[in-house]
């Protein structure tokens, strides 16, 4: 039996190349072998209500973008987390294993809240929920960003709570990650990840970016001291993070970029990156257009469809393992 895969993106802000290159394009190549979920996390989406406008068309864009970018709905059950209405359920009953200083310590859920001047409840039960995402599904797989890491701890955590309180009923998810890809960090500042809420365009590259805007943003790109285009992580992190994206983006090593770049200057290194990014994006953003409203609706139905039907065993179970009133 094939092992089963889920994963999602949060479906406010913009889709980037961090969310492409950290976790979208695992999922298009693991889906040949996994029993692939692809998920639109809306509900988590609601959590940051400034965020949160216009769900319902960021909603259709990024499900439209899964497609563009390789997600076949043959191999890969996509759908919408508010169609399943288990997730929220099994998020409640996770809920009542979760403890306070355990979601305390979600470093997302510190950086998300630090200024506000109130916190609401469900970017509190953020993890919860998507403990209850993966675990609907009994997913061995979670091939995630390193963002997320912790996250999925928190899920593995819960799970074996549960089965040690109520007898073995989940599987203990892993965490999937590329380690050249899982953290692409910000254009405009190279010590933060590049991120779907930041205030400044210029930290990221949209997936839908036209290529003025590519070009305009990655010639603004921070680099640092020094001329010399070399992979360093600790001295060179603004270069070291564009090296990244380059290899990413043009299959090339980043090995070889610096070999090719040797004796020449962030200016026409920058142009030759942007060409790159370019040529990886145009033939996603062409894909995307041709996707009609109604094509994208009919995947989504018949995902919620398929979706419906393996989180509700899986909560039918959990219900009698509560100890909930079956009739
Ligand atoms: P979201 O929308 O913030 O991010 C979507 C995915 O993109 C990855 N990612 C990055 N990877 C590399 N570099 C970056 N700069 C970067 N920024 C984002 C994230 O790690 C993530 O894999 N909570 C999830 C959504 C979710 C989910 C789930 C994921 C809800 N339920 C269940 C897996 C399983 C999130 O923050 O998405």
């Amino acid at each position: 039996m094939k092992k089963r895969l889920l994963s999602g993106i949060r479906t406010s802000g913009v889709t980037h190349i961090g969310n492409v290159f950290g976790a979208i394009n695992q999922w298009v190549q693991m889906q040949n072998d996994y029993e692939s979920f692809a998920m639109l996390a809306d509900l988590h989406a609601l959590t940051t209500p400034s965020e949160a406008v216009n769900i319902e068309k960021k909603t259709l864009e990024t499900a439209k973008l899964y497609l563009a970018l390789g997600l076949n709905p043959k191999k890969t059950t996509i759908f919408v987390q508010s169609h399943v209405p288990q997730h929220a359920e099994l998020s409640w009953i996770l809920g009542t294993i979760a403890r306070l200083g355990e979601l305390e310590r979600m470093t997302q859920f510190k950086d998300k809240s630090l200024g506000q001047e109130s916190i609401n409840l469900g970017l509190f039960a953020y993890p919860v929920l998507m403990a209850a995402d993966i675990l609907a599904y009994n997913a061995d797989a979670v091939p995630v960003g390193e963002d997320q890491k912790q996250h999925v701890e928190l899920t593995r955590n819960l799970a074996e709570r549960f089965n040690s309180r109520y007898g073995q009923t989940f599987k203990i998810p892993e965490y999937i990650s590329q380690k050249s890809s899982a953290r692409i960090m910000g254009l405009d500042d190279s010590s933060k990840k590049m991120s779907k809420s930041a205030e400044n365009p210029k930290n990221y590259i949209a997936v839908l970016d036209d290529e003025t805007t590519i070009r305009e943003k990655i010639k603004s790109a921070v680099t640092d001291s020094g001329s010399e285009i070399t992979f360093s992580e600790e001295k060179k992190p603004a270069v070291s993070n564009l090296l990244t994206i380059f290899s990413l983006a043009s299959g090339k090593s980043v090995g070889d970029l610096e070999k090719e770049f040797t004796g020449h200057g962030y200016g026409q290194f920058k142009e030759v990156l942007s060409d790159a990014l370019v040529a990886y994006l145009s033939p996603i953003q062409e894909k995307y257009k041709n996707i009609s409203n109604s094509e994208i609706k009919n995947v989504l139905a018949e995902g919620a469809k398929h979706a419906q039907e393996v989180a509700g065993k899986t909560l039918g179970e959990v219900k009698k393992r509560v100890g909930l009133l079956q009739i």
